[in-house]
C-alpha cells in the first residue's frame, strides 16, 4: 500500500497520464525515474551493431540490428523456418522485407506510426537500449544501478534495471541489463559499454537477449543487397542524367557460361556525340572467329542507319537501326528511351563497387519485357578516397535476365566500364570506317561519294610538316563548317608536302579527302546537300579566293588557289545531272570501272607519293558487298545482351 502510495506521488512529479496506465504486475515499483544511475554509460552511440540471441521457454532465434543514425535500422531475423532482412526507413517511411530468395516486400511506414517489434511479441534491441520506435533516443528511459552479479559461470557483470513505458503500445516493459565489467584500467568514461544480456518483462511475457556481439560506432551503410529490386520502392537519388554531350568509354562484359557455350569476356568501345547524333561501337571478343563477323557498328541517330563494318574482310552490311527516336547521350546509351518503356531507377546507397579506393552510388531498375525481366544494376562512382567526387562516372552495371516462366535461373552478367572520357574528339573516334563503309558499299548500292583534291597556297613557307595533325583537323573543320555538312561526311585527309620533287621551289601543300554523299534512305529529315551541290559550292568558294585555313597560334594560314580543285573520283544518282560543270577543271563520271582505272594511272603517273596510292587500296573491294548473316549482333552490341529465350 505504501508503495503504491509512493508510486503516485512520483506519478505526480512525472507525467499524470502514464501512471494511469502502467501496468503494474510488470513494473511494481514503477517507472525508474530520471536521472540514470551514474554507472550506466553517459553517451549512448547512436550507431551501433548488436548481434544476438532472444531465447525463450519454447524457442531460440537469432536477431541482429545495425542501428545507423536517428533515422534508418535493419533487423536481420533467423530462426529455423526463416530468414528475413527487414529494413526501416524512416525518412521515406517505409520498410523492405527481403526474404530468403532475395524477393523484397515494400511497405509503408505511416508518418506517426512507431515500430518497436521484431515480431508481435519482441521488441527490438535498440528500444531496450533507449530508443523510441522512430530511432530517436527516448524521452522516458532511465536506468539504476543493482549490484554486481556472476553470471553465465563466471561472468563478472554490473546489473542496471529500467523499467519505462511505451505510449504509443501502451506497454510496460522491465529490462535488467548485464553489462561486463571492465577491468579498472580500461576504465574510461564515455567507453563503449559492453552488453552481456538483457531480460525482457513485458506484459508477462518474458525472454533473454543474450548479446554475442555489441560494436558501437561501427562503419555501416543502409543499403539493401545488391541485386535486390524492391516494387515501388521511392527514389532518394535521381539517377545521373548530366552526361556529356560526347562520351567515350570503354567496357568489359562478362557472359557466364551456358549449356551451349563457355563464359567469355566481350569488350566493347562505345562513342557516342549526341549533336552529331552518331555512335560507334567496336566489339571484341578476344578471339579470332571465322568467317570474321563485324566488329565495328556505326549508327547514325539522324538518318536511322546503321552500318556493321568487318575490318578483316572490309565489308560493310547496312541496316536500319531498329531504333526509335532516341537522342541524348542518355537515352543512346542506356537505351530508355525505346518503346516508351524507359526504366524507374531506385536509388540503393552506397557501397563498394570493387575498384580500389572507390565507393560507388547504386541504383537497381528494371523492365518488363513479357516473357522476361531485364534488371539493371548500376554503379556510378561516388567517393574516391572518402572524398566525395562532384561527378559521376558509371562504374560498372549488372544486367540480370529473369525469366518468368519455368525454372531457368536469372542470367547475370557484368559490365565493367573503363576510360570513361567526357570530351573525345569526334573525328578523330569516327575517323574513316563511314568511308570504309561507303566504298565498301558502293555506287551500285548508291552510296556514293567522291575524292578531291585541292592546292594550298604556301608561299609563306610555313613549315607544314610539323603541323600535319593540326591541320588535318583544321581542314576538316573548315571544310564542314564553310560547307554547312556534319564532318562525318568528311574523311582520309592526306596532306602531301613534297609533291612535286622535280620542282624545288613548289611549297604547295597538296590536300586530298573523301567526300560522302548522303545515304541513300527516302526519308529527308537531316538531308544535307548532295555531293554535286558540294562540290559545286566549294569549288566556287575556292576560285573565288575564299577558302582559308588558319592555325589560332599563327602555326599557318593558308588559302586555297584558285581553280585547283580536282575531283578524282566521283560516284553520282543515276539521277544527278553529271554534266562536266567544273570548268574542265574536275572529272564527273558516272561509269565507274572505266573511270577508276584511268584515274589511277593519271594519278600514279603524275605523283609518285605513297600517301596517295594508300587511299586507293580501299577500291580493292569496291562493290564487293557480301550478305552477311549478321544475326543478333546488332541487339548484343548494346549494355544489354538479349538471350534466345525461345530455347528455355
Ligand atoms: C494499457 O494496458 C494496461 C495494462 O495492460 C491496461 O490496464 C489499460 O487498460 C491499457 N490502456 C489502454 C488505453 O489500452
Ligand atoms: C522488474 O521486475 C523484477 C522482477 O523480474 C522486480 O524485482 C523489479 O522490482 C521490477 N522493477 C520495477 C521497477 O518494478
Ligand atoms: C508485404 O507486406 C505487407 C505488409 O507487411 C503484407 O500485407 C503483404 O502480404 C506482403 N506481401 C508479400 C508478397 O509478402
Ligand atoms: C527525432 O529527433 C529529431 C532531432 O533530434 C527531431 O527533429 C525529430 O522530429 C524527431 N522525430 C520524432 C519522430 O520524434
Ligand atoms: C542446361 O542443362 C541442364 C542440365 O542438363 C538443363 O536442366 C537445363 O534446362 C539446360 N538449360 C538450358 C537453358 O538449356
Ligand atoms: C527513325 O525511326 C523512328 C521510328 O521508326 C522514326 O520515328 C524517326 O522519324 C526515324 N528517323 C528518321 C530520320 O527517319
Ligand atoms: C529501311 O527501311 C525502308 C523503309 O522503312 C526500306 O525501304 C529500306 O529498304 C530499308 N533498308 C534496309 C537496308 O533494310
Ligand atoms: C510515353 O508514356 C507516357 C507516360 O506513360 C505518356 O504520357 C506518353 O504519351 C507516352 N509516349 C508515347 C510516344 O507513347
Ligand atoms: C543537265 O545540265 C545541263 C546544263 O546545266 C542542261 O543543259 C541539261 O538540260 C541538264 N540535263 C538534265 C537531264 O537535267
Ligand atoms: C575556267 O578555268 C580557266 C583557267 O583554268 C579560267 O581562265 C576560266 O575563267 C574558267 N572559266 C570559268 C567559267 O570559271
Ligand atoms: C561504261 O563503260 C563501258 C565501257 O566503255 C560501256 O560498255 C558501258 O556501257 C558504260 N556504262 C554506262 C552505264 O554508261
Amino acid at each position: 500500500m505504501f508503495r503504491k502510495l509512493l508510486l503516485l506521488i512520483v506519478c505526480i512529479c512525472l507525467k499524470i497520464s502514464w501512471c494511469q496506465l502502467i501496468d503494474l504486475n510488470i513494473c511494481p515499483n514503477g517507472l525508474t525515474n530520471s536521472p540514470s544511475d551514474p554507472q550506466w554509460p553517459k553517451i549512448f552511440p547512436n550507431r551501433f551493431e548488436i548481434f544476438s540471441e532472444i531465447t525463450t521457454d519454447v524457442e531460440t532465434f537469432e536477431v541482429m540490428q545495425l542501428f545507423i543514425g536517428p533515422h534508418r535500422d535493419i533487423i536481420y531475423f533467423r530462426n529455423y523456418e526463416k530468414n528475413l532482412q527487414i529494413y526501416y526507413d524512416f525518412e521515406t517511411n517505409e520498410i523492405f522485407t527481403i526474404n530468403d530468395e532475395l524477393k523484397c516486400n515494400r511497405s509503408k511506414i505511416q508518418s506517426n506510426e512507431y515500430l518497436l517489434f521484431i515480431t508481435n511479441q519482441y521488441i527490438k534491441p535498440s528500444i531496450l537500449l533507449g530508443f523510441d520506435g522512430r530511432n530517436n533516443y527516448s524521452m522516458g528511459f532511465y536506468t539504476r544501478y543493482i549490484g554486481k552479479e556472476i553470471i553465465r559461470d563466471g561472468i563478472l557483470t554490473k546489473k542496471f534495471e529500467s523499467c519505462f513505458y511505451i505510449n504509443q503500445e501502451n506497454l510496460t516493459i522491465n529490462a535488467t541489463y548485464y553489462l561486463s565489467e571492465s577491468p579498472p584500467n580500461e576504465m574510461h568514461i564515455n567507453s563503449a559499454p559492453d552488453f552481456v544480456q538483457i531480460d525482457v518483462r513485458s506484459s508477462n511475457y518474458l525472454y533473454t537477449y543474450n548479446i554475442i556481439r555489441y560494436v558501437s560506432n561501427p562503419s555501416l551503410t543502409f543499403t539493401t543487397p545488391s541485386g535486390v529490386y524492391c516494387p515501388n520502392r521511392i527514389n532518394r537519388k535521381e539517377f545521373p542524367q548530366n552526361l556529356p554531350s560526347r562520351l567515350l568509354v570503354q567496357a568489359e562484359i562478362y557472359i557466364p557460361k551456358t549449356n551451349d557455350t563457355t563464359s567469355k569476356i566481350e569488350s566493347y568501345n562505345r562513342f557516342i556525340d549526341e549533336t552529331l547524333k552518331f555512335e560507334r561501337i567496336d566489339y571484341s571478343i578476344g578471339k579470332i572467329i571465322t568467317p570474321p563477323q563485324p566488329n565495328q557498328i556505326l549508327i547514325d541517330y539522324s538518318t536511322n542507319l546503321s552500318y556493321m563494318y568487318t575490318s578483316e574482310t572490309q565489308q560493310c552490311t547496312v541496316m536500319n537501326a531498329s531504333i526509335h527516336s532516341i537522342g541524348t547521350t542518355n537515352e543512346i546509351l542506356f537505351q530508355f528511351g525505346a518503346n516508351n518503356n524507359s526504366i524507374q531507377f531506385q536509388y540503393t546507397g552506397i557501397t563498394n563497387c570493387e575498384r580500389e579506393h572507390v565507393k560507388c552510388h547504386r541504383w537497381i531498375g528494371q523492365r518488363d519485357l513479357n516473357t522476361l525481366i531485364q534488371q539493371y544494376e548500376w554503379y556510378w562512382s561516388a567517393k574516391y578516397n572518402e572524398i566525395d567526387l562532384s561527378e559521376f562516372i558509371p562504374i560498372k552495371v549488372n544486367i540480370a535476365t529473369i525469366y518468368k516462366t519455368g525454372s531457368s535461373k536469372p542470367i547475370i552478367q557484368e559490365a565493367n566500364m573503363f576510360n570513361y572520357n567526357p570530351q573525345p574528339n569526334s573525328m578523330e573516334n569516327i575517323d574513316s570506317i563511314l568511308g570504309e563503309c561507303y566504298r565498301a558499299l558502293g555506287p551500285s548500292h548508291n552510296f556514293n561519294y567522291a575524292i578531291l583534291r585541292m592546292t594550298l597556297n604556301n608561299d609563306a613557307k610555313y613549315p607544314i610538316h610539323q603541323h600535319l595533325l593540326s591541320l588535318e583537323n583544321h581542314l576538316h573543320i573548315q571544310l564542314a563548317n564553310d560547307l554547312k555538312i556534319r564532318h562525318i561526311r568528311l574523311s582520309s585527309f592526306v596532306i602531301d608536302t613534297t609533291h612535286d620533287t622535280t620542282n624545288q621551289q613548289d611549297k604547295d601543300v597538296y590536300v586530298t579527302f573523301t567526300l560522302l554523299d548522303n545515304p541513300p534512305i527516302s526519308s529527308n529529315s537531316l538531308r544535307e546537300l548532295s555531293s554535286l551541290e558540294l562540290i559545286r559550292q566549294l569549288a566556287r568558294q575556292i576560285n573565288d579566293g575564299n577558302f582559308y585555313v588558319r592555325d589560332n597560334d599563327g602555326a599557318f594560314d593558308l588559302q586555297a588557289r584558285p581553280n585547283s580543285l580536282r575531283t578524282l573520283v566521283f560516284y553520282l544518282l543515276p539521277s544527278e545531272n553529271h554534266t562536266n560543270y567544273f570548268n574542265e577543271t574536275a572529272f564527273i563520271y558516272h561509269n565507274v570501272t572505266q573511270t577508276i582505272i584511268k584515274q589511277r594511272e593519271k594519278l600514279v603517273y603524275q605523283h609518285t607519293g605513297s600517301k596517295i596510292t594508300a587511299l586507293w587500296t580501299g577500291f580493292a573491294l569496291l562493290g564487293m558487298v557480301v550478305a552477311l548473316a549478321v544475326g543478333s549482333f546488332i541487339l548484343i552490341r548494346k549494355w544489354a545482351p538479349i538471350f534466345n529465350h525461345q530455347r528455355t
